[in-house]
């Protein structure tokens, strides 16, 4: 019988020859739980995500663009629930994970604690908050855990449509009069930084990186992350007549990346310790949805029940 020692010596092997480890697979107990915690923890975000949207959907300033917005949101109901059933592959229940969330002892994505102020917000949200996840989310599509890896794959695809549609909620408003140009250039100011803070505290703040760097679980480094989303969104705001609001952005020229200004570290601690402008009206919201909806989890319950029994009969 081999000792721990030799199984994690194995499974650093598998890790690093760029193997995927499946839930039937040996697997260190730390190893296991990360991934609960990063993954329960994505999976929130991607349901508590879907509140600040929905609060536009009845408001929506066309056919089109609200039966968008529905089909949006409809996708993160789905990325969360591909996301649970991807945690509960580690011998976590459903149940388990929302209530840490519900709580409060799991967090959720400093992003979605921000107030949707105007429609404009609809397009700041697909373009930079999408966009920033797409980036983290590409990258953990090739991570070393098959069920988190797998679910990435179609998640990326639908963060496309996403991010394409919320570009183009900016330009169109960025064609438009001077009230729409100033709605779409207020609500970047606003969604900018928070975007840049969500893809984590910088690496020499982050506890976690190096262990999830180790095992593949995390391909790139927050500041690495950070780095390629705002690379990749300062072009796509110049070509709409967007400003940045980082008055220290500049293209450097050796390193070919954008150099910026200072995160404010103290907002995104405050934000993740629960005192960001919505987290309490995010937390009631999931509260009261967990509470209206346990009819439904019982009755679900006892259908299922009374099915076993007639099978076993
Ligand atoms: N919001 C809230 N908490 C955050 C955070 C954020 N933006 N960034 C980091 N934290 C927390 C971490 O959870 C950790 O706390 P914990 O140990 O109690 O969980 C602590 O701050 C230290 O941060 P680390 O950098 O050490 O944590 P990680 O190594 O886990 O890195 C992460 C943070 C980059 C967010 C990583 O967890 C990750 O990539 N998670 C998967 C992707 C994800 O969760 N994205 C959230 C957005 S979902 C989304 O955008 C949906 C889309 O459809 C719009």
């Amino acid at each position: 019988m081999e000792n721990t020692a030799e199984l994690e010596k194995k499974f650093q092997e598998r890790i690093d020859h760029g193997e995927v480890i499946e839930p039937k697979d040996w697997m260190p107990e730390r190893y296991r739980k990360q991934l609960i915690r990063m993954m329960s923890q994505h999976a929130h975000s991607e349901i508590v995500g879907m509140l600040p949207e929905g609060n536009w959907i009845t408001r929506a300033p066309s056919l089109r663009r609200k039966v968008v917005l529905l089909a949006k949101v409809q996708d993160e109901a789905g990325h969360g629930l591909y996301i649970y059933s991807g945690t509960e592959t580690l011998g976590v229940s459903r149940e388990e994970i929302v209530g840490e969330l519900l709580s409060g002892k799991a967090k959720y994505s400093s992003i979605f604690n921000y107030p949707t102020l105007t429609w404009a917000d609809m397009g700041a949200i697909g373009w930079l908050v999408d966009g920033a996840a797409i980036v983290n989310q590409t990258a953990l599509a090739k991570c070393s855990y098959g069920p988190y890896a797998r679910a990435m794959v179609r998640i990326c695809k639908e963060e496309n449509f996403h991010h394409k549609q919320g570009y183009e909620i900016l330009a169109t408003l960025m064609r438009g009069n001077e009230a729409q140009k100033n709605m779409a250039q207020d609500a970047v100011n606003r969604w900018w930084w928070p975007s840049v803070m969500m893809l984590g505290p910088s690496d020499k703040d982050s506890p976690n990186t190096a262990e999830l760097m180790r095992w593949r679980v995390k391909l790139h480094t927050n500041d690495e992350l950070r780095q390629r989303f705002i690379d990749r969104s300062v072009p796509q705001a110049e070509n709409i007549g967007i400003k940045i609001p980082d008055d220290k952005l500049k293209l450097n020229p050796e390193t070919k990346h954008y150099d910026f200004g200072e995160v404010n570290w103290e907002e995104f601690w405050n934000v993740v310790k629960g005192n960001g402008p919505c987290n309490r009206e995010r937390m009631k919201a999931r509260r009261d949805a967990d509470e209206r909806g346990k009819w439904v989890r019982e009755a679900a319950e006892a259908h299922r029940e009374k099915k076993e029994k007639k099978i076993a009969a």
